[in-house]
């Protein structure tokens, strides 16, 4: 980072980079560039008129509410919707919800509550790199846990719990960012029966998991038994409803419901009330599980449309995964494949992807890219990988 006169940045800053995602984002916006890059949502999908009505019944019939100062917990009606929502998982009390300006904030107010400079969280490898951007501003030295396909292996975390003493574990066990891996239930199982042996707590991250194409769904770690007290889970509005309003959610129990409310406060006293009335206004008069269903719809299609067609042209060392939901698929290009080198070739020739190493805390595999067929339609998709193709020599 550039030396401000006068200003002395803070320490936190020296080894925290800013997220390369966000900086790609920022170079694709020409229209002649097909993105794979963030997991951005197709805004076509988005129940446009039904946000419309939301926020039109909030400022229309509770204007003075949602235009004035509020409590840092959350709406109660919004905290009210989201406990049911979630009830259908693991018991919620509304109590139990902080509601956060997006999951995003709930991972740096975790981080805000249980982190000292030094202390170690254990992370999948690879891990969703904007948390270890949060974990790491908030002083934590992030240590990374061997994974397969199924995630984080359950020897590989004991022997890490023994080693670092970890402040927490942090998971996305549904649809991972950035692998689109999903751990089983018997991986959940024992990775569960560890943590609760060891009394280690779990931030457990979902906000892919509702969005499942195939297959089905599997109970939250936070579900097992024992685990409840010890899991702090979020959830969002930004994947299943739209990232716009900035709405997400922590479930939690005990003490660390009051450390997440202090942090909320310093960070921003609430998340906007405006949003906070409207997305209870839409989940209380809306069906948005038939809008997942649609939009789940969509994704498979748009998947399998990426999936095939790489498939198709892929040389033979090379592999890329089929998830059953979420938003983004791995590959893996094999040895001797740089991706981050590629990628300006990839962006002159009109394709845009996420290089695989920043979602590494260590050791990255560089050959690695994560792909999102979110954003574009089948036919758009196949013209996006006849420029992978391209830019790769395929
Ligand atoms: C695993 C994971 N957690 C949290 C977030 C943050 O999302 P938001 O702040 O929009 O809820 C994302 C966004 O991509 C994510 O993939």
């Amino acid at each position: 980072m550039v030396n401000t006169p006068g200003f002395r940045l803070s320490a936190r800053f020296a080894d925290v980079k800013s997220s390369p995602v966000r900086d790609i984002q920022a170079v694709i916006g020409r229209d002649d560039i097909i993105t794979f890059a963030g997991g951005i949502p197709d805004a076509d999908l988005f129940e446009a008129d039904d946000f419309a009505a939301a926020f039109d019944y909030v400022l229309t019939h509770q204007a003075k509410r949602a235009l004035q100062y509020a409590s840092t917990p959350g709406e109660p009606e919004l905290r009210e919707q989201v406990a049911l929502r979630l009830a259908r998982q693991l018991p919620t009390h509304p109590d139990q919800i902080q509601v956060t300006s997006g999951s995003q904030e709930g991972l740096f107010l975790v981080g805000m509550a249980l982190l000292d400079a030094g202390d170690v969280v254990l992370v999948e490898q690879p891990t969703y790199l904007a948390a270890v951007q949060a974990f790491s501003l908030a002083g934590a030295r992030l240590v990374s846990v061997p994974s397969d396909e199924h995630g984080v292996l359950p020897d590989a975390l004991a022997a890490a719990i023994a080693e670092h003493d970890p402040k927490f574990v942090y998971l996305v066990p549904n649809f991972q960012n950035p692998t689109g891996r999903t751990m089983p239930l018997e991986r959940r199982r024992q990775v569960a029966e560890l943590l609760v042996q060891t009394g280690t707590p779990l931030l457990e991250d979902d906000p892919y998991g509702e969005l499942r194409f195939d297959g089905e769904p599997v109970p939250p770690l936070a579900s097992l038994p024992g685990m409840a007290g010890q899991t702090v889970i979020q959830n969002s509005a930004s994947k299943t409803m739209a990232p716009g309003v900035r709405i997400g959610w922590l479930r939690a129990e005990g003490d660390i419901l009051r450390a997440l409310e202090i942090g909320k406060q310093a960070v921003g006293l609430q998340t906007a009330v405006t949003d906070q009335l409207a997305v209870a206004r839409y989940l209380a008069t809306c069906d948005l599980d038939a809008h997942i269903v649609k939009v789940a719809a969509a994704y498979r299609e748009r998947r399998d449309a990426m999936v095939d067609g790489l498939r198709a042209i892929l040389p033979s060392q090379a592999s890329v995964n089929r998830p059953e939901g979420g938003m983004f698929l791995w590959a893996e290009l094999g040895e001797g494949v740089d991706t981050a080198a590629v990628l300006p070739r990839a962006l002159e020739c009109g394709v845009a992807y996420v290089p695989g190493w920043p979602f590494y805390a260590a050791d990255p595999d560089h050959s690695t890219m994560r792909l999102s067929y979110v954003t574009n339609t089948p036919a758009v998709i196949a013209t996006g990988i006849e420029r992978l193709a391209r830019a790769f020599g395929w």
